[in-house]
């Protein structure tokens, strides 16, 4: 402890909340070690604890009073009433929703980010940290095709990303229109249900949504995309978004990217494309061909915590034109004139956050210790890997619902059986079955009115042992489900 301080009842008895380097070194052993055993752990480990405790109110050890306790104690606690509950996202049989990542080199960023504190949301307050940023922002706009004079930020996740983008929409519709009551945005009724939130936020009514039908691989259909925005300028309406998907949650279809941005083209109608899921791709080939045209987006966003495999809390919004991202969101006030002087766009010109994490670096470390190339590697195994399932599945009988585009498959069994409840009774038996035993975590969805279950192969720790043990345990299953009834 600093023995130096004036003792002075305006200053703490003693300086317990600055350790000494003893003191630190102390903690974080214990934490490293803790950190070490819960990866050691992980292959032995469920991936779903269920949720022991549903109804009751296990608060009492998270609460905070006068009360203390040891490092050891409390990671106890952590251990018992978070880990050991609900789902583990950092386990490779994590292959519900849209899996999340978790890189140790991130979690190190980001212990950097926390312990540095530096202030990224200003450039005259960390020019460095406003730069990594952009450097990140650069990297993931040209990944996608875009030129020059775009801008973008890095934000908490695809939620976000998605609300600042349909914010910039929608004020380039107002100086469009004046008025936006008859404004009109087109979307897949497969969109994520963060575009409805976002909507909604941006001050749009559900009556200004036309859900356009889909093919029969779940994408959005160009010809009545077009029909309906015919139809609608003739009523005196403003066609001014359409949203597409580039990998939707539910299946991972990619909409016709090119053919609805040279529709939106000839409208001048804002085209915002959410790749949240299946942005990242564009790092291998096969993603590359399947996502052409992404560069015609006026907006779109990518989810670094997805597809780059970084731990929760990491978004990216891309738009086009930098001016519509500050045109939004830049606003002065006078406690802010000092950063004015640099002339600088920062990122909480683009942003509704002023202070915020950095996330920058947490993103910087991985992709500069190992390159762009092993996260392709990484990605390229999970189409591989996915490949392998559809064909698994098919051959123990599961109707697969359309033939996975990048690394989601939508299945169910129904093979012979005609009676929707029944067809819904075995996949909830499926799923059910599956999160008893716990090892492999699956997710469900409704498509057609019918129960369907998804695997979602993004995890960097999910390899070819995982989907082994689905394809048992799917076996299993069926096989249990026959001798029952
Ligand atoms: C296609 C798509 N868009 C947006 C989101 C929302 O992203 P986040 O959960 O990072 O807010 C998700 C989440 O899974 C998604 O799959």
């Amino acid at each position: 402890m600093n023995n130096n301080t004036t003792k002075d009842s305006n200053y703490p008895q003693d300086l317990i909340l600055e350790e000494t380097k003893e003191q630190r070194e102390f903690m974080e052993k214990i934490v490293l070690d803790f950190g070490h055993k819960f990866i050691h752990n992980l292959e032995q480990d469920k991936v779903y604890h269920g949720h022991p405790d549903v109804h009751g109110d296990q608060l009492h050890e998270f609460e905070i009073d006068a009360h203390t306790q040891s490092l050891e104690e409390l990671l106890d606690t952590f251990d018992r009433n978070v880990l050991k509950t609900g789902l583990n996202p950092a386990s490779g049989g994590h292959l519900g929703y849209i899996p999340g990542g978790g890189l140790y080199s991130s979690a190190l960023g980001d212990f950097l980010a926390a312990l540095t504190n530096r202030y990224a949301g200003v450039f005259y307050a960390s020019p460095g940290a406003v730069k990594m940023e952009n450097a990140l922002i650069k990297w993931a706009g040209e990944l996608i095709g875009y030129d020059q004079g775009f801008g973008g930020n890095l934000t908490s996740g695809g939620s976000i990303a998605n609300l600042i983008a349909l914010t910039c929409a929608r004020h380039h519709g107002k100086t469009l229109f004046n008025e936006m009551s008859k404004s009109i945005i087109y979307c897949s009724p497969q969109a994520h249900h963060s575009i409805f939130k976002a909507i909604q936020i941006i001050g749009m009514d559900s009556y200004a949504i036309h859900k356009i039908p889909l093919d029969n691989a779940f994408k959005l259909s160009v010809a009545h995309l077009e029909q309906q925005i015919e139809v609608d300028l003739k009523a005196g309406l403003n066609p001014f978004l359409v949203i597409a998907n580039a990998g939707s949650t539910d299946v991972g279809a990619i909409d016709p990217i090119e053919q609805v941005s040279a529709i939106c083209k000839k409208h001048s109608i804002w085209f915002h494309v959410d790749a949240a899921y299946g942005g990242f791709f564009a790092l291998t080939k096969t993603g590359r061909d399947k996502l052409k045209g992404l560069q015609h987006a006026d907006s779109i966003i990518l989810d670094p915590h997805k597809g780059l495999f970084l731990p929760y809390g990491s978004g990216i919004v891309l738009v086009k034109k930098l001016k519509h991202l500050t045109n939004t969101f830049k606003f002065d006030a006078s406690y802010m004139q000092d950063s004015y002087k640099m002339d600088r766009i920062s990122p909480a010109d683009m942003s509704p956050e002023l202070s915020k994490h950095f996330r920058g670096l947490r993103m910087w470390l991985p992709l500069k210790l190992y390159g762009p190339q092993a996260f392709a590697n990484y990605l390229d195994e999970k189409l591989v890997l996915t490949s392998y399932l559809y064909t698994a599945l098919l051959k123990l009988n599961f109707h697969v619902v359309c033939e996975p585009e990048l690394t989601v498959v939508a299945f169910r069994y129904e093979a012979n059986i005609h009676e929707l409840g029944e067809i819904n009774r075995i996949n909830k038996f499926i799923l059910k079955t599956l999160l008893d035993d716990g090892r492999i975590f699956l997710s469900s969805t409704m498509i057609d009115d019918k129960f369907t279950l998804r695997a979602a192969l993004l995890s960097f720790r999910t390899h070819k042992n995982h989907i082994d043990l689905l394809l048992d345990l799917l076996a299993n299953s069926l096989d249990t489900y026959s001798k029952r009834s």
